[in-house]
């Protein structure tokens, strides 16, 4: 689990986005965290203390009085041996105490005293105009100038009914943020453009051909890029999956729009990761109206055209302008070691990932080879997130050394 053995420290503050915050706090508990709640007596008109220890596990503290710590140093004790504090959902009103140094409560004194090195993550939830206001600004810009890392907010329909910038992130998205603040940032800086998905090819306006492509990988490889730091953007083929946190995503259907999508995108890009199951051909005959059957018995007669390769074309581009770094991948149904290196080198990428077996498609694991100017390396089986890691920690390694020849 992604955040096994970390403890963190779940800061409550008065708003009514407190409700998201007993799902916040069920996320991180099944996703392996020690969660200890503190909550202010504002974030008490808005959910029960007793709510959150239920969830928790453990007992919530409010007052810098509570006698339940043996030195009655909750201030301190609390976040000695914690690996983050989140405050989720933070008023208006608290980041102005933060700005200022204000420590009239447990949860701000407690922020005021703790270490340095202990991240200090915080979501914001207010009214729009409350988050716009320049008196907000000024001190979300001394936060972030004092370290502090800020967790949205998004736009959005607003429990006031107003609209705009002040909604709390969903507790999913929290959750990924809080995950990916733990990951090294080992691509911090760089622009990484990424396929996924399959494609869809029509026939007509209701029919198509695709493929069994799940999305799943690519979708993996966008999120690790996204937690190493990177700036992502996703070009998907239909799927049904939700779009990683943080991550722009382009929509498209057929091999010829991702190609065009890409080839709007690439220029830009310190890393191109064509992940997608694009398919081969198309229909050069597609029908622009919805084909009839024939009382007859006869079928359509179909015929295929190529599709653009658009690996290949990236690559062949990069050879002239240095980048993007370009990585492919492959499933193979038969000699994957063979097959795998010889499209390396047909490709002209530098690194080609190979599934193990084409029954990958739609799984939760995998097993992947990595080929390279030096040969493979088996990653043995795991989820696709922490291949899609180990995957983004290897482009790492090697653009660093890239870069140093272009
Ligand atoms: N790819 C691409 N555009 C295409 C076909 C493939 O960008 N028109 C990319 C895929 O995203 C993948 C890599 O090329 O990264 C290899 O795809 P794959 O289907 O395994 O190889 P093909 O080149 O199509 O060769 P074959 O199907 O003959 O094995």
């Amino acid at each position: 689990m992604d955040l096994t053995g970390k403890k963190i420290v779940l800061g409550l503050t008065g708003g009514v986005a407190c409700y998201k915050a007993a799902e916040l706090c069920r996320a991180l508990t099944k996703a392996g965290a020690s969660v200890q709640v503190v909550m202010t007596d504002a974030a008490g008109h808005f959910i029960t203390a007793v709510t959150m220890q239920a969830l928790s596990g453990q007992p919530v503290f409010s007052s810098q009085w509570d006698p339940r710590v043996d030195n009655n140093m909750a201030h301190i004790d609390i976040t000695r041996h914690a690996d983050a504090i989140l405050l989720a959902p933070c008023s208006a009103d608290f980041l102005r105490k933060l700005a200022h140094g204000a420590c009239d409560d447990l949860l701000s004194t407690m922020c005021l005293a703790k270490q340095r090195q202990l991240p200090l993550l915080v979501a914001p939830a207010m009214n729009v105009e409350m988050w716009q206001n320049p008196a907000t600004q000024r001190n979300v810009a001394q936060l972030r100038e004092d370290g502090v890392v800020f967790f949205g907010p998004a736009a959005g329909e607003q429990a006031c009914g107003e609209v705009g910038l002040g909604r709390m992130l969903e507790p999913q998205q929290l959750l990924e943020e809080l995950i990916a603040a733990f990951q090294p940032k080992v691509l911090a800086g760089k622009r990484i453009l990424i396929t996924a998905g399959p494609t869809f090819e029509a026939i007509d306006p209701v029919r198509g051909i695709t493929n069994l492509s799940s999305g799943k990988m690519g979708y993996a490889v966008a999120r690790a890029a996204r937690e190493a730091g990177a700036e992502v953007v996703l070009i998907s083929g239909p799927t049904a999956l939700a779009t990683p946190h943080g991550v722009q995503r382009i929509n498209v259907q057929s091999a010829q729009q991702m190609h065009d999508a890409v080839m709007a995108a690439v220029d830009a890009q310190h890393v191109f990761i064509a992940v997608a199951a694009v398919a081969d051909w198309r229909v050069a005959n597609a029908s622009d109206q919805k084909m009839k059957k024939k009382d007859d018995g006869s079928v359509p007669d179909l015929k295929f055209e190529q599709n653009p390769d658009i690996l290949a074309t990236v690559a062949a581009r990069t050879s002239l302008a240095g980048y993007p770094y370009c990585v492919g991948f492959a499933a193979e149904s038969e000699n994957l070691l063979a097959f795998g290196a010889a499209k390396r080198e047909k490709k002209g990428i530098p690194l080609l990932v190979g599934n193990i077996g084409h029954h990958t498609f739609g799984q939760d694991d995998n097993t992947i080879i990595l080929f390279d100017e030096n040969g493979h390396t088996i990653l043995p089986r795991a989820d696709k997130l922490t291949l899609a890691r180990q995957l983004i920690s290897e482009v790492s390694k090697r653009l660093d050394k890239y870069s140093l020849f272009q």
